[in-house]
């Protein structure tokens, strides 16, 4: 095996260079644990559209610690049970379970401020290799991780045993947190969720803190962090963008097949006010699943090539059909949400508080509900002061009792 040192110091630079690595310690960890444990026994390279399998033994271990040592995301398993071993060649599939860019990882746990001593939950083991950099700097005692794929769960149970750390390691559903081991300081979270559930609130010591994606979009996702109340409630904001594979109980069977079934009955048919491909940026895709939770967005084309877009929201039989028309676009919408209507109001909303970006979201939980905003009186700046009070556009409330 090579000695790998090298390549974890170079990887510590890089990350101190990007900003995701600020303090010592979590350097020492970045330094002291070796990648490449943690991918056995391959990983799919993404090559011309397809996932090119490299396992560990059949590669060069010069070629292989490389791999390791790259910044990317590096895809470990492909549609709920494929690795590399598996297959001789590229395949298609769906990435569900990897070894997330040590950039993303590290700026996750910097941000999740940890003390010694702190009792860490992590939702989403994947690879082991983050619940690795934290058994180093907190001790194994003090972390627990928990993977729902059992496969994953016993590679990454393994290859924490072989780095040298007897962690937590539980096989189960993340969203139901791990009450056994209750309370704990932090909650982090390296699968996306459509929100972040109660139960990890509840799990929490009052002052602790939980980091996790709050988005079903893969270009719309926010990295929320909140702290948690006395009163058992939570509030935060939205720190920046990130991009998980979301959670597996929460993924939505994606819509797809004949369409016109599910468009035959419109409600009603007029021209958008603002253009629909605005979902295809980030802020916008991350107000639309505000505005209109559950809903997908589809592409499709007609017989004679040109461009269809649709909001679909399975669960509630409503959806809004976008048509290009030469000078803009119409839309047809049908069933008891009018998708699109609540979607251009936050979107117009939001273009007419100067397209805030989406660290202006703020957010508090409890129990019943999930409530989001930008503006009020918690944000003080003077561009936000003249969202206050009547914009109710830019508050968005999901109740859940
Ligand atoms: C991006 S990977 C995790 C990366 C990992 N932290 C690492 O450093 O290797 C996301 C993982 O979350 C797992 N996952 C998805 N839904 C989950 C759930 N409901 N509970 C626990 N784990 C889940 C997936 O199986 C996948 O292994």
């Amino acid at each position: 095996m090579i000695d790998s040192a090298s390549e974890r110091r170079v990887l510590a630079d890089r990350l101190v260079q990007a900003g995701a690595l600020k303090s010592p310690a979590w350097r020492a960890a970045v330094e002291a644990v070796p990648r490449e444990l943690f991918l056995n026994p391959g990983v799919f390279l993404h090559e011309g559209g397809q996932w090119r399998p490299v396992t560990a033994v059949g590669s060069d271990p010069a070629e292989w610690v490389r791999i390791a040592y790259t910044p990317d995301t590096l895809t470990t398993q492909l549609d709920g049970h494929l690795t590399a071993d598996q297959v001789s060649g590229p395949v298609a599939g769906l990435p569900t379970s990897s070894s997330t860019t040590p950039g993303l990882v590290l700026s996750m746990i910097e941000s999740l401020d940890v003390e010694d001593g702190h009792q860490v939950l992590e939702i989403g083991t994947g690879t082991g290799y983050s619940a690795a950099l934290m058994c180093h700097r907190l001790g194994e005692d003090n972390v627990t991780t928990i993977e729902v794929d059992p496969g994953v769960a016993a590679r990454a149970d393994a290859a924490l045993e072989t780095a040298g750390y007897s962690t937590w390691t539980v096989t189960g559903d993340g969203l139901l947190g791990h009450p056994r081991r209750a309370p704990y300081d932090r909650v982090v979270a390296t699968c996306a969720v459509r929100r972040i559930p109660y139960a990890w609130v509840r799990q929490t010591k009052p002052g602790g803190i939980i980091l996790a994606t709050v988005g079903s979009w893969a270009n719309g996702a926010g990295l929320a962090q909140v702290t948690v109340n006395e009163d058992g409630t939570a509030e935060g904001r939205i720190i920046g963008r990130a991009s998980f594979m979301q959670a597996r109980s929460q993924a939505a069977t994606p819509v797809a097949g004949d369409l016109s079934a599910r468009t035959a009955y419109a409600d009603s048919e007029r021209q958008t006010k603002v253009s629909p491909l605005m979902m295809d940026e980030w802020m916008p895709a991350f107000l639309t699943q505000l505005a209109a939770p559950g809903a997908q967005l589809v592409r499709a084309a007609t017989s004679e090539g040109a461009q269809l877009l649709y909001l679909f929201d399975p669960e509630r039989e409503s959806f809004a059909e976008f048509v290009a028309d030469g000078s803009g676009w119409r839309v047809r919408q049908g069933g008891p949400v009018a998708l699109w209507d609540a979607v251009e109001d936050a979107l117009t909303a939001w273009q007419t508080a100067g397209g805030p970006d989406i660290t202006a979201v703020r957010l508090h939980i409890s129990k019943e509900c999930h409530t989001y905003w930008i503006g009020g009186q918690q944000i003080t700046t003077r561009t936000s002061s003249h969202w206050i009070g009547d914009k109710s556009a830019l508050r968005w409330q999901h109740q859940l009792a």
